[in-house]
């Protein structure tokens, strides 16, 4: 695994520190990642969920769920899916409720303050697990996928949505001009973090993209698993099965 990039870095865990951050960020969270993606993200939320493959009864887990879009989305396209959402940090987790309750979706939606490598679940219990923007911010990533297989039912699909780096080295290049430079000036201005969105470009560039994220999930021991890049890889979804 290549080397641990944190939020503040100082010598707390990565765990504390990415907590700490999402809680300072998630009054702005919402609207920095509409305003920072151009909206583009909500396309690539629709196309992970366009894998489910039970559109009936689903009982799904959306990990690292935060202010719960995905989770959100989920419910809406299918309306008697059991969502548990849950996330290490309780102030992206309450935004996610306010928002779920507006949207009369409460009933729908269970959000948990929890961890993803050390899930508070029985094995074998979902359907289909969601991850969307979560993996890069774990302190050990695989084990948490391994836990994730742990609560996946026998044949239950994993979906993951991250950040990845392009293939296109022209595009890249364009790309990384305002991933690393114009994006992180912003987020800082509007979240009052300092740190928090050059730790967006340094985590990225320091977690296995592409098949090298296919190589965790077969050594956590996934089956079928895909790699599908989004908007030129800049973004892509990692698909596996228990
Ligand atoms: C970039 S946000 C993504 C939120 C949401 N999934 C979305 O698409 O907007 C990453 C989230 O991962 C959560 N997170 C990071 N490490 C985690 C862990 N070990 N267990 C659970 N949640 C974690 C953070 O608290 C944060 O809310």
């Amino acid at each position: 695994m290549s080397k641990q990039v944190t939020p503040y870095e100082t010598g707390e865990s990565k765990k504390n520190q990415v907590r700490q951050m999402f809680n300072n960020i998630a009054l702005r969270y919402d609207f920095l990642n509409r305003l920072l993606s151009m909206g583009i993200d909500k396309g690539w939320r629709k196309k992970a969920i366009a894998l489910l493959a039970k559109k009936e009864d689903l009982k799904l887990l959306d990990i690292a769920t935060g202010t719960g879009d995905l989770a959100i989305e989920i419910v809406q396209k299918y309306p008697d899916a059991q969502v548990t959402g849950l996330d290490l940090a309780p102030q992206m987790l309450e935004i996610g409720r306010q928002k779920a309750q507006k949207k009369n979706l409460g009933s729908s939606i269970t959000f948990v303050e929890g961890d993803a490598e050390n899930l508070p679940f029985e094995d074998n219990t979902f359907d289909a697990i969601t991850v969307a923007f979560g993996v890069r911010n774990f302190e050990r990533p695989l084990e948490g996928l391994k836990e994730m297989k742990r609560v996946l039912k026998p044949g239950g699909q994993l979906v993951i949505l991250e950040f990845s780096k392009s293939r296109s080295k022209i595009f890249e290049g364009i790309f990384n001009v305002y991933f690393k430079y114009i994006l992180p000036k912003i987020g800082r201005l509007i979240s009052k973090d300092a740190r928090a969105y050059q730790y967006l470009y340094d985590s990225v560039q320091a977690f296995p993209s592409g098949t090298a994220f296919i190589d965790l999930l077969n050594e956590s021991g996934y089956q079928s698993n895909r790699w599908i890049p989004l908007t030129l890889g800049v973004c892509s979804i990692y698909y596996g099965e228990k």
